[in-house]
């Protein structure tokens, strides 16, 4: 995932809102021009093993909210967004989108690396009959959500999108990667 992980981050400036922190396996990632991130990570056990991560980090962490459905920071106060397979998982994908573009400012950009609806007929038929156990087991995770729509419908503009298959069982690995606008 590393290079995944490292082209996603690409670009990133300022004050950033990492929704899904997770255990914080973005953040060797952050280029320099990142001053602080604002963590949102509602499980206990990814903020502990974060913490280790967070320590030897260049750039400073705020933990700062548990749901990236209401995210606890003003309008517009934030220069860019980032979330890498949280997309996925959060139930109400719609106002996780909504809270980041009420939260990043104008201009400013939302980073995204995530898995969802592949392009094959056949894949979609297994990722369809997969997710009921796949939302079971891992977390409330979707297998098909289209995720540069989803995006594109809660009003960012997408700059630039690239989807292939990663390794792996495809019905997981159809990724997306890019970079939307908040205009
Ligand atoms: C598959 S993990 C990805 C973690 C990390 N972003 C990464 O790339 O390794 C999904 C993450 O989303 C978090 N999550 C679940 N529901 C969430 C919510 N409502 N708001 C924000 N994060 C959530 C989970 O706790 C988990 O850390």
């Amino acid at each position: 995932m590393t290079s995944w992980r490292a082209a996603v981050t690409e670009g990133l400036e300022g004050r950033v809102v990492e929704i899904g922190f997770g255990s914080g396996l973005n953040l060797e990632h952050y280029p320099a021009a990142v001053d602080v991130v604002l963590a949102v990570e509602p499980a206990a056990v990814a903020r502990r093993l974060a913490v280790r991560r967070i320590a030897s980090s260049r750039v400073p962490v705020e933990h700062v909210g548990l749901d990236g459905q209401s995210i606890p920071l003003a309008d517009a106060s934030i220069d860019g967004a980032l979330s890498t397979f949280t997309l996925c998982t959060i139930p109400d994908v719609h106002q996780a989108l909504a809270e980041l573009r009420r939260v990043v400012r104008p201009g400013g950009r939302f980073h995204f690396l995530e898995h969802g609806l592949a392009p094959d007929p056949a894949v979609v038929a297994w990722q369809r009959q997969l997710e009921p156990l796949q939302r079971r087991l891992a977390d409330g995770c979707h297998l098909t959500r289209d995720i540069p729509a989803l995006i594109a419908d809660a009003g960012f503009v997408i700059e630039r999108v690239e989807q292939r298959y990663a390794k792996g069982p495809r019905p997981w690995s159809w990724f997306s990667v890019g970079v939307a606008v908040n205009l």
